[in-house]
């Protein structure tokens, strides 16, 4: 199935719920349709174009003078399996979170932490989705899709895709050259359980025994009681990206900040948590206009109301320019401003 429309109104199709307008917006359910239909007419490779899943990840500033693209492939197909996994092909267009829960419930493990992250399957390798622990990168095989440039399918191995923190080759080098319609997991039959995460591992205790199920259940509400719905109020979860600093100046921060909390950052780099430099900062809960910064979990900036989304960005800016004031730490958002 396909559908087409013009001048279309993306207020649907982002948490913030930004009203924003696309000059074309085409939707699509068969791979084969998206080839067809951008074959079908030159012009498309003059026009700007966006991949647009369910907008969790994004702001619109302006409207889009160009063409957006919604994936709703479908389908959860087992592909293959051997003694420890199983491989399972999912259409782009089907709900991350509605994934996960098909998995815990076939038993299978290795997404179960991510757990209640909203978006679609196709935009997880995008920023490589990640909480409590866990990265998709882990679990993904081949990602398949569309390449526009040479206007044939193709597909990319786990090696290729250049997986890294909330980055992929996807937000990189391929970034509007590639559609993602399809990717293949491997999920684990006899899943080894990550409940390095201090809270997460406190709440399955609370809850019970230590099965995917019980952790499933555990991270949602972590998420519930912390992350705000974003049917309720605009968002898009962390607007920015922990910020991964060298050794020398999370010492110097330290020394000043005793509370300041500190993780592995890889060779070198320690990664801080930007939701404490943020309240530290005095933002928790501050609000200009309907933009705000929300009052459970500092990362994250709401839409109250009827917030633009040049409102909600010159919020982020002042956020930025105050905590580099105070910490000498550069944020950079993980939201992608259109
Ligand atoms: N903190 C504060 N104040 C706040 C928020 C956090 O002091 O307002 C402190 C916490 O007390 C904790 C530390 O900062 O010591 C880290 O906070 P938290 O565990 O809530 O996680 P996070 O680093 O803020 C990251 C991801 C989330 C993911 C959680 C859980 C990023 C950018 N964010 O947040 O992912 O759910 O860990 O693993 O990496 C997302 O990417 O959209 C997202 C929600």
């Amino acid at each position: 199935m396909i559908r087409f429309f013009e001048n279309h109104s993306l207020k649907q199709h982002n948490t913030f719920g930004i009203d924003a307008k696309a000059k074309y917006f085409f939707e699509f359910t068969e791979p084969q349709d998206l080839a067809e239909f951008l074959s079908a007419n030159e012009s498309w490779k003059n026009e700007k174009l966006i991949v647009l899943g369910e907008g969790s990840n994004i702001l619109f500033l302006n409207d889009f003078d160009g063409l957006v693209i919604h994936p709703k492939v479908p389908g959860i197909t087992s592909v293959s399996e051997d003694r420890n996994s199983e491989y399972l092909e999912v259409g782009a267009g089907e709900v991350w979170d509605e994934f996960v829960q098909h998995a815990v419930a076939s038993e299978l493990g290795g997404i179960e932490n991510l757990s209640f992250i909203p978006g679609m399957v196709g935009a997880a390798p995008v920023q490589n989705i990640g909480a409590y622990g866990q990265e998709v990168c882990s679990v993904v095989e081949k990602v398949k899709g569309y390449d526009l440039e040479k206007g044939e399918p193709a597909e990319y191995s786990v090696a290729e895709c250049k997986f890294a923190y909330r980055n992929s080759v996807f937000k990189q080098y391929l970034k509007n050259k590639f559609i993602i319609t399809s990717v293949i997991f491997r999920l684990d039959k006899f899943p080894e359980f990550n409940l390095k995460y201090g809270q997460l591992n406190d709440k399955v205790k609370e809850n019970g025994d230590v099965n995917l199920q019980n952790i499933r259940k555990s991270v949602v509400e972590i998420r519930e009681s912390k992350l705000p719905d974003t049917k309720k109020l605009g968002n898009a979860g962390s607007f920015f990206k922990n910020p991964v600093v060298a050794i020398e100046l999370a010492k110097k921060l330290q020394n000043e900040f005793p509370e300041l909390p500190v993780y592995t950052g890889g060779e070198g780099k320690i990664k801080l948590a930007a939701g404490w430099l943020i309240e530290q900062a005095g933002w928790k809960g501050k609000r200009i206009g309907d933009a705000g910064v929300h009052n459970k979990q500092a990362l994250v900036i709401v839409n109250y109301g009827i917030a633009t989304g040049q409102e909600i960005y010159d919020l982020s800016e002042q956020i930025k320019l105050s905590v580099y004031n105070k910490f000498g730490v550069e944020l950079e958002r993980e939201v992608n401003c259109i």
